[in-house]
């Protein structure tokens, strides 16, 4: 599996070498992001009347690096600040900027940004939004501080020392422990055609190994969720179908992945506790006939690694 988000972060060359030494990033390229012109040239960009920003796109793994790690990545290599500059760099190419092809990463880097804006006292110039548009430089753009190890640089070299020493260890742990636990749910479940029964040990193998606040299942009976096997402190009993994360995850079918609940419109707090969730529908026979419903006391502890193996869990669970 893999995702993508494109960065701004001043001039492109110490950009796309420092974001291509993080373990997890399996593809940088170099390009001009969010312009009004098409196929523009380094020379046109140069220019600075067309609206592009110099950008990296980074493809990476998220069983091995998270956006969140990326982010705190980032924002070790920008002055968030510095408004259409970086270092000697000046100009609106020169911005930075955080650009999203896949819109459930903006809460994500909501709370990132939120999270970094206390650090200066100023307010973060950092633009972000979806991704607009995005053209490949010329190739003896990619890749530059590789083929000119002298070249010029904005970024200081430990810096990439730094982006080599720091993994992602968390995200690494999680993925081994997802993948182990999914081999002993795979063992309970083989043979196994009683949906709650299944259901009841998937809630405590999960609990078990992550100690979340609160995992469980809501069943849908009738046109409501209705509270099924669970391990946590006591919970809302009923949920409508489109309310709350549960309702919305039933109504639109697929994975909600909520870093920050208070963001979230409509969240319904059984408990003050959590604060960050993720809801998988439990799809069979084409019909949702359930919800996993995870729910942890920190912020973003849910994101795309674990939207993959609690999907890949719950496909585990008898139709
Ligand atoms: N927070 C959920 C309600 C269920 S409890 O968290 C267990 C929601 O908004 O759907």
């Amino acid at each position: 599996m893999q995702k993508e988000i494109y960065l701004a972060a001043g001039c492109f060359w110490g950009a796309e070498h420092f974001f291509k030494q993080i373990d997890g990033v399996t593809l940088t390229q170099v390009g001009f992001a969010n312009g009004h012109t098409a196929n523009p040239t380094y020379q046109e960009v140069y220019t600075d009347t067309t609206g592009f920003a110099e950008a990296v796109r980074l493809q990476y793994d998220p069983l091995r690096v998270s956006l969140p790690f990326l982010l705190q990545m980032y924002f070790k290599a920008v002055d968030p600040t510095s408004l259409n500059q970086q270092g000697e760099d000046r100009g609106t190419r020169y911005r930075t900027g955080i650009y999203f092809a896949d819109p459930d990463d903006l809460p994500f880097i909501n709370l990132a940004m939120a999270q970094e804006a206390p650090k200066y006292g100023l307010p973060l110039c950092v633009e972000v939004g979806p991704l607009l548009n995005f053209f490949p430089a010329e190739d003896y753009h990619q890749d530059y501080l590789a083929k000119n190890p002298d070249g010029y640089c904005h970024l200081p070299v430990a810096l990439f020392e730094y982006a080599r020493n720091n993994r992602d260890t968390l995200t690494q742990q999680k993925s081994q422990q997802y993948a182990l636990l999914l081999k002993q749910f795979a063992a309970l479940a083989d043979g196994e055609t009683d949906l709650q029964a299944l259901m009841a040990n998937a809630a405590a193998l999960i609990h078990e190994a992550f100690h979340f606040w609160w995992t469980g299942f809501y069943r849908v009976v009738g046109d409501e969720l209705l509270l099924g096997p669970f391990q946590g402190p006591v919970a809302c009993m009923h949920i409508g179908f489109g309310k709350g994360v549960c309702g919305t995850a039933w109504q639109q079918r697929r994975t909600q992945l909520v870093p920050d609940v208070e963001a979230f419109p409509g969240h319904i707090a059984c408990s003050a506790a959590s604060r960050s969730e993720i809801v998988v529908p439990v799809v069979k026979g084409g019909q949702v006939v359930a919800v996993l419903d995870i729910d942890s006391q920190h912020l973003a502890a849910f994101d795309h690694c674990d939207r993959h193996f609690l999907e890949t869990f719950v496909g585990l669970l008898p139709g």
